[in-house]
């Protein structure tokens, strides 16, 4: 019989046991599960709930199951449903009435919250973990790269020179700030939900600051209908997941582009790519294209718990029972991300000449021009306007803009000296975005410096 069967004299029909089964899945968080039983029935013998020597007899017998379950020693069945009365009844199997009096004062409600709760600090801080090795690899090859020019773009178009150093370490700082919006979700999620028991707490004196400080969380919930009710932890989790993954999805749609015939600017190193199996000469940056299709399904997931919990009238309700299929999924696939990219970043070749090449285009320093007039004294609209209708002639004339004698380039801007048709140079373009933020040389082997020392 189940354990909850005491009011039941039906059996539940077949098909119901598989479908409202979650041990398939919930099973990842049994070394939570054993972690919060074993502070819940330590707080109840020093509260004298239950005697002190059913609750040694069941924290020994906790650690056995824990050991069981690394070994894979530990059998699962649906008609135990989850993790929470797996573990139960496998301590009520060995230790009879003993192993009974461990649910005391809890329900699998908050029993499940503080589960959920324990399990995602530490999926934060590897999370975490794992993001500065992200940034570690970007901010290396940046670092092999302080000198590597290429054109930058702005809707898809020529815009100005940047370095390539530059376009790496703007993801560095994406990441960074997908950092601290995890390490920020982290404290809303650090709060104790034991003691709130189904849904209105408990007549039995529950020592809650006990088990909150045993369990290293920074304070105990103040609401126990929200504290069973709660998943916006869970919503913030996956919505910062869902920001991470978009970031290595731009990412990965910048190096498809980079790898693509037209652009030519890098090459990725074939553990990373596929053949196809009909044209013999193709190298596709499939890993790429996946983390685009896979950031599909973590945005899947927050929309799934953001419609999960729209509708549900407080409290508990069964339907939160599907909320783990989406947080491990949206989990796992970033972690994946996490992890392939760094050496997929360490192994890409940069193809310094190709960049240099498409940079050389001297419209992508028309800015340089009309910034210069400014500094001539010329109202910048002006000045706009005038290198818009230099580069207006040179197109008319089938001439690039650096084809043109300075006499034609007159025409358009009467103020143009020999200095201007110098200034097509794109290392001299870099070089004088010398400003904090900018893409110049000095700046940004400053950033690369401050996120070395940073990341170390
Ligand atoms: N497996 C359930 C879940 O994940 C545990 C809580 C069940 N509570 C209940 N009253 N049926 O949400």
């Amino acid at each position: 019989m189940a354990l909850w069967g005491g009011r039941f004299s039906g059996k539940t029909q077949k098909d119901v046991a598989l479908y409202s089964e979650s041990i398939s899945f919930d099973k990842r968080l049994y070394a939570c599960d054993i972690a919060g039983s074993k502070a819940h029935v330590k707080m109840l013998a020093k509260q004298g709930i239950i005697p002190q020597s059913s609750a040694d007899a069941i924290r020994a017998e906790l650690d056995v199951i824990l050991k069981r379950i690394e070994n894979g020693d530990f059998e699962y069945d649906i008609a135990l449903e989850d993790i929470h009365m797996h573990i139960e009844s496998a301590l009520i199997g060995v230790l009879g009435a003993e192993g009974a009096r461990v649910h005391s004062g809890r329900s699998r409600n908050d029993q499940v919250a503080l589960d959920i709760r324990l399990y995602l600090r530490g999926v934060i801080d590897r999370l975490i973990a794992d993001i500065r090795v992200m940034q570690k690899a970007l901010v290396n090859k940046a670092a092999e790269e302080p000198r590597t020019i290429m054109p930058g773009f702005t809707h898809l178009q020529h815009a100005q020179v940047v370095l390539f150093a530059h376009h790496l370490l703007a993801y560095t700082e994406m990441f960074d700030r997908d950092a601290e919006r995890l390490a920020d979700c982290r404290k809303r999620i650090n709060v104790m939900p034991l003691g709130s028991g189904a849904i209105a707490g408990s007549t039995l004196p529950l020592d809650r600051e006990f088990v909150c400080k045993e369990l290293e969380f920074s304070r105990v919930t103040r609401n126990s209908m929200d504290a069973v009710a709660d998943r916006d932890f869970a919503i913030e989790l996956v919505s910062a997941l869902s920001i991470i993954a978009m970031h290595f999805s731009r990412l990965s749609e910048d190096m498809i582009l980079w790898c693509s015939q037209e652009f030519d600017f890098v090459e990725l190193s074939d553990e990373f790519c596929t053949g196809s199996s009909l044209m013999p000469q193709k190298k596709n940056p499939d890993v790429c294209e996946l983390t685009r299709g896979k950031t599909a399904r973590v945005y899947g997931a927050l929309t799934a718990l953001l419609t999960m919990c729209k509708g549900l009238p407080l409290t508990y309700n069964r339907d939160l029972q599907e909320d783990k299929v989406a947080i491990f999924d949206a989990i796992d696939t970033v972690t994946m991300m996490l992890s392939v990219y760094p050496p997929m970043i360490d192994g890409m070749m940069v193809k310094r000449e190709n960049m240099a090449k498409a940079a050389s285009d001297p419209a992508l320093m028309a800015t340089d021009l009309a910034e210069k007039l400014v500094e001539m004294g010329v109202p910048f609209r002006d000045a706009h306007h005038r290198v818009g209708a230099f580069v207006k002639l040179c197109n008319e004339r089938k001439k690039q803009l650096n084809e043109v004698s300075l006499a034609e380039m007159k025409e358009a801007i009467p103020e143009a000296t020999e200095e201007f048709l110098a200034m097509f140079d794109p290392v001299m373009s870099v070089e004088k975005r010398a400003l904090v933020g900018g893409t110049g040389f000095a700046p940004v082997a400053g950033q690369i410096k401050f996120w070395q020392k940073q990341l170390s």
